[in-house]
């Protein structure tokens, strides 16, 4: 399975590190694209010794790799995916490197979200709304975060799914 998965911002952005990990150990082939705010919180440099591959952070830097990273894929999936960019993907916007690979994932491929935020994020009326939106489209699969204690030391719901779970996920949808 070709995985391209996107990390975002969140302070979960380190679990993406174990999910690309089993991932490559169950035999997957993975290629990761980051947001700048993803990249503050895992240097590129630890997904591209995980995946040998480059990671892409900006779609100026190699003219057409957002086409051909979203051809590349089997399955993709955003995990953490952050409130922004959920609400990028909600609203259509295509501003990085991330919102423009997800944009352009071919039609018949699947995509799977992990969002991952604080609680009050969470439920934050815009976000419901936001997340209420990629749900009509029928376009994502969707892995609700999980209740546990946050690293800001809230407790409830916003943490980032297993990475065993999220990866299972992932295989489910590629067939
Ligand atoms: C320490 C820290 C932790 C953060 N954790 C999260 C998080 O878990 N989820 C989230 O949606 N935003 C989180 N943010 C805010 C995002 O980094 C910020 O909204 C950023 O603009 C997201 O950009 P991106 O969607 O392009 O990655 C955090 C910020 C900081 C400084």
């Amino acid at each position: 399975m070709r995985l391209l998965l996107g990390v975002t911002g969140g302070i979960a952005a380190y679990k993406a590190c174990e999910l690309v990990s089993l991932a490559t150990k169950a035999g997957h082939e993975v290629r990761v694209v980051m947001t700048a705010a993803g990249t503050r919180f895992v240097g590129p440099t630890t997904f591209e010794a995980l995946t040998d591959h480059p990671v892409m952070t900006d779609t100026f830097d190699d003219a057409l790799a957002h086409i051909s990273w979203a051809k590349w894929a089997d399955v993709a999936c955003i995990a953490p995916l952050s409130a922004n960019t959920l609400g990028k993907l909600a609203c259509g916007f295509a501003d990085d490197a991330l919102s423009t690979v997800f944009m352009a994932v071919p039609r018949g491929v699947p995509v799977v979200l992990a969002p991952a935020m604080n609680t009050e994020m969470w439920f934050h009326p815009v976000i419901q709304r936001n997340l209420g939106w990629l749900e009509e489209l029928g376009r994502y699969e969707i892995i609700a975060p999980v209740d546990k204690r946050l690293a800001c030391g809230d407790v409830g719901v916003g943490g980032l799914a297993e990475p065993a779970e999220i990866l299972s996920a992932i295989e489910a949808a590629s067939g």
